[in-house]
């Protein structure tokens, strides 16, 4: 039988993870972690040591590992049509999902595409939104706008939308050009304001922008409410609405990318509707399947989808597919998720623990090096600065995020970090027990981390 030192030790010959350094491997008891079962909020390694998924997996699961009806639907799928491509073809799951996204989403959303992820589904919406302008007669509205610190996936499509240099940097001689303007990021406001008590003056960087090149501009591109691998940085429904009116009075398209906030996280299916605004084109991914399987969607008009539709001779095809679009066990999956979802009124069970975080997440405040400590929905996030006051940041070679995920398995929660930020953004079956247990767990890993460094 292989032990599981053998499994990790051929896993280090074979397996290259993502957003890793294996050099930290080497040498240290700190090794990947082998994990075998799931059970709700909690992940099993194969020495049948308990973890609460605190990040959801990277963020993609919804309503716990190992749903009965979500296993039921995957394995029912599979015994019909496990896949069939979806040009001139169709099947009953990729209908019934896009007829079901398109009803949540409301009027005037009326058109599905899918794609595997959620750097495709950016992929899409990037291509879709330019092909929109070049058919409607303005090929030169080619610029994208998107916000420093922004992460909308690691192709490079995507790449070149996003703003955060660990991502990007390297590869800026092969990413396209787009527009940048200052994130909305209230600890760290780019205008010094006082959280709360702002105009949201920030936004008028982007109407100088637009006014000056609305003719080249194609689309601005946001992160709705959160900005989550900047490290869960938050801002106000009112930019967002602030942000709607500007792109319609200079005719540039608004895309949404919902791809890690849509399906809960934010305490409604969708994050727009925080600012009771309707995006041009939106991007879901991660929480569709519950975090089963991968499957993404970018979801139109017809304001835009009539631009496309044509004789073909015209070649105003939308020309992009992946070999798996719309693929049926992931369709399935994510059918039977939004019935879960409706049937066990998910969305409105949050209400109460979306509060019941926000009060607990105040256990924090006492802790001398929680610079700042934040909420939307069901995410929470404690920013570790090395000084309160004048909020300097502990260096990136210093780890502190590192450290506290370090520890914080050592007492059952994966906590893994983003820089600085321990962040919480668990499935939201997740009950209030589990939030205490969870956030304790933190509190004393901050703790036991800060103090001693
Ligand atoms: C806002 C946003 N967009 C796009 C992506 C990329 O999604 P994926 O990793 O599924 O390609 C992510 C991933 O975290 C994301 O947070």
């Amino acid at each position: 039988m292989t032990t599981k030192e053998e499994w990790i030790e051929k896993d280090l010959k074979y397996v290259w993870h993502p957003d890793t350094q294996h050099k930290q491997y080497e040498g240290k008891n700190y090794k990947p972690a082998l994990i075998e079962k799931g059970e709700g909020i909690y992940v099993y390694d194969i020495d049948g040591n308990k973890y609460i998924d605190a990040v959801s997996s990277w963020w993609v699961n919804t309503l716990g590992h190992n749903v009965k009806r979500l296993n039921n639907a995957l394995l029912n799928q599979a015994e019909k049509i496990e896949h069939i491509l979806l040009a001139d073809f169709t099947h009953k799951p990729a209908v019934e999902l896009a007829e079901r996204l398109v009803k949540l989403a409301g009027n005037p959303f009326s058109k599905v595409f899918y794609s595997d992820d959620g750097s495709t589904a950016v992929e899409v919406a990037l291509k879709m939104a330019y092909q929109y302008w070049y058919q409607k007669g303005k090929p030169e509205k080619k610029y994208f706008v998107s916000m420093t610190e922004s992460y909308h996936g690691d192709t490079l499509g995507s790449v070149s939308v996003g703003g955060i240099d660990i991502y990007k940097k390297i590869f800026n001689p092969l990413v396209f050009e787009t527009l940048k303007v200052k994130a909305p990021f209230c600890y760290r406001c780019p205008l010094n304001c006082k959280q709360g008590q702002c105009n949201i003056e920030c936004i008028n960087e982007v109407e100088e922008l637009f006014k000056q090149k609305n003719n080249e501009i194609a689309a601005m591109i946001v992160e709705p409410l959160v900005q989550g691998a900047a490290g869960m940085r938050m801002y106000p429904a009112e930019y967002l609405k602030k942000l709607r009116t500007l792109c319609d009075k200079y005719d540039i398209l608004l895309i949404d990318d919902e791809v890690a906030m849509a399906f809960g996280r934010t305490g409604k299916y969708f994050a727009f509707e925080h600012a009771q605004i309707k995006p041009d084109i939106f991007c879901v991914a991660k929480g569709i399947t519950a975090g089963y399987i991968p499957l993404a969607a970018t979801i139109t008009t017809d304001k835009i989808y009539n631009a496309f539709y044509d004789d073909f001779s015209t070649l105003k095809t939308f020309y992009h597919g992946h070999s798996f679009t719309g693929n049926p066990l992931a369709c399935a999956v994510a059918v039977e998720n939004l019935k879960i979802m409706e049937e066990e009124k998910i969305i409105e069970k949050l209400q109460p623990k979306i509060e019941y975080l926000k009060k607990s997440l105040k256990i924090f405040e006492s802790l001398e090096h929680a610079g700042d400590i934040r909420q939307t929905g069901m995410i929470g996030a404690v920013e570790m600065v090395k000084d309160k006051k004048t909020k300097e940041p502990y260096a990136f070679e210093e780890r502190m995020g590192h450290r506290v995920f370090l520890e914080a398995m050592k007492r059952g929660a994966i906590l893994r970090p983003i820089g600085n930020v321990i962040y919480f953004m668990p499935p939201l079956i997740i009950t209030e027990a589990q939030i205490d247990e969870l956030l304790k767990i933190a509190y004393d890993s901050i703790k036991t981390v800060t103090e001693k460094f």
